[in-house]
């Protein structure tokens, strides 16, 4: 009692500014073992993309080369200066009270031309700092290998589409193992496969390739082979000496039949295996390879239009082996939700995703907006992801990897409080009603960042970022108080605006 009064008095102080304030009523708690954390990527904070040896990746090229295609022509060039700015980042964190934080490790700032032949000791100085500075705070490094910065020198090879690159990524986890091995808690190999082939070589994110149901499926071949590789890799000269764990991240959107009709529901089940279970089946599933439906889609659409092999390409009987069982939790990243219908469109000669998948994918337009279009916030859709997952992969060991929100530039962000409020309540249930096995939670993101082809339009950050002032000024959201008690308590603060 006394420390829920306590709770209750500091609220109150910390949100009169935005004129909210808490009422004492049954709380919903996690379990004291569960984890809090908050998430960045590098390119999206760190800036300094031309220092002390660090390469070009694939983001300053294409940001450089192409400012029409991001919606308010900028770069990541200097972005939250993070790279100065690290130990004020890390301030931050012991504010929120958060027991981890993942970010990521730009490859072109370890290795410049993306071999390990040349290691960028400011690169390994830069990650080492911030590692130190985070473990001397009592925040645990979890760590994504990839978060879409490709090393430009890769890409003109190919870059994903490229199979070699596997080997390349071996080399240079190897090299961040070797590194920062015995700091980092958890390692992420990818993180979100699907948007980076989709969007990299589907799309218009970085490297623009635009090849989708041709390129995407090479890269995720890549993807998925280069992830196992490591992952064997590790376990052969890593496990014995490190106390850390290696998984990865895949996005999934929670995809809800459009109609309570038979051909909507296996259109939505059918969507779920081509988002979620190309990457997931592979790793999690007991049986390995790709999902069944989409091999079979694939390979028939493929041959119809005229095709002498599928688009999607095939795992070896060793590879389909190696990547099994890949991972020792799996990263999930969820936003929103989409609603699927059958499509009834005639297949064209013309390759893509959309038309191998044969759905139509919508969003509900009552479902309350976000500042980005594709965020419709939907906590419900959160609980039937973990339930699917759940069912799916045998009850995985999972981590909330990404949740978050967007809204449009302020301080008073009651609109994010009441995203995460709703979405940790669909996890709360899903954890101790279904018995999902998850066991971490981190808000995307820690502070405003470059939104990829969104540019800094998009706001996620419980704090907020001005990006015109020279020192890149840090201000706490209120949604920044909520998440400090939730992360100090792992209770849900009772509050009413
Ligand atoms: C790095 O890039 C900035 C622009 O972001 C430019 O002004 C500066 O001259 C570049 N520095 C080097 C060493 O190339
Ligand atoms: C997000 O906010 C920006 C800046 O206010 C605005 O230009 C943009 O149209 C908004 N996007 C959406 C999807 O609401
Ligand atoms: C920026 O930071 C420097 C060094 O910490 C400080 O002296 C200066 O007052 C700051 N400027 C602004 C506008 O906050």
């Amino acid at each position: 009692m006394y420390s829920r009064i306590v709770i209750v008095f500091t609220l109150f102080v910390a949100l009169e500014a935005g004129s909210a304030h808490y009422v004492t009523q049954e709380r919903v708690c996690f379990p004291e073992s569960f984890q809090f954390g908050v998430a960045t990527a590098s390119y999206q904070i760190e800036g300094a993309w031309n220092v002390s040896g660090k390469g070009e990746s694939i983001w300053d090229s294409y940001t450089h080369m192409y400012p029409e295609r991001i919606f308010d022509h900028k770069t990541g060039d200097v972005a939250a200066d993070s790279y100065h700015l690290f130990k004020e980042d890390v301030k931050l964190m012991v504010k929120l009270g958060v027991q981890y934080y993942r970010f990521s490790i730009s490859w072109p700032r370890i290795l410049p031309n993306g071999l390990s032949n040349e290691i960028n000791k400011d690169g390994i100085r830069y990650y080492n700092e911030l590692m130190d500075e985070l473990i001397q705070n009592n925040i645990q490094p979890m760590v994504t290998m990839y978060h879409w910065d490709l090393p430009k020198s890769l890409q003109e090879l190919g870059g994903w589409t490229n199979p070699i690159i596997a080997d390349y990524f071996v080399d240079y986890a190897r090299v961040l193992f070797n590194n920062f091995g015995n700091k980092v808690s958890a390692w992420l190999t990818f993180n979100e496969p699907l948007s980076f082939c989709q969007g990299g070589y589907g799309g218009l994110d970085a490297p623009g390739d635009q090849a989708s149901g041709f390129e995407d499926y090479l890269c995720g071949h890549n993807v998925l082979r280069a992830h196992g590789m490591v992952y064997r890799m590790y376990q052969e000269e890593f496990e014995a000496k490190l106390l850390t764990s290696v998984g990865i991240t895949l996005d999934f959107s929670w995809l809800e039949p459009a109609m309570e009709s038979l051909e909507d529901k296996i259109a939505a089940e059918t969507a779920r295996q081509f988002f979620f279970g190309w990457f997931a089946h592979p790793i999690f599933s007991s049986i390995g390879d790709y999902p069944q439906i989409m091999r079979k889609r694939i390979d028939s659409i493929s041959k119809k239009q005229g095709f002498h092999r599928s688009r999607l390409p095939y795992f070896t009987t060793e590879e389909i082996e190696m990547i099994r069982g890949s991972a020792d939790f799996l990263g999930l990243n969820h936003y929103t939700t989409y609603l699927v219908a059958k499509s009834k469109k005639k297949i064209s000669s013309e390759p893509s995703f959309a038309a191998d998948m044969g759905g139509i994918i919508s969003q509900k337009s009552s479902w309350p907006k976000s500042n980005s279009t594709w965020l419709k916030v939907v906590p419900w859709g959160f609980r039937l992801s973990l339930n699917w997952v759940k069912r799916a992969y045998n009850n995985p060991l999972v981590v909330i990897t990404e949740n978050g929100v967007s809204l449009e530039k302020g301080l008073l962000d009651k609109r994010r409080i009441e995203y995460i409020d709703g979405y940790l309540k669909a996890l709360h249930t899903a954890i101790t009603k279904d018995h999902c096995n998850v066991y971490g939670y981190t808000y995307w993101s820690l502070i405003d960042n470059f939104e990829w082809t969104r540019g800094y339009s998009e706001r996620f950050g419980l704090y907020q970022v001005d990006f015109d002032s020279p020192n890149k000024t840090r201000k706490p959201r209120i949604s920044s108080e909520y998440y400090a008690r939730v992360a100090r308590t792992k209770c849900l603060p009772i509050w009413d605006f």
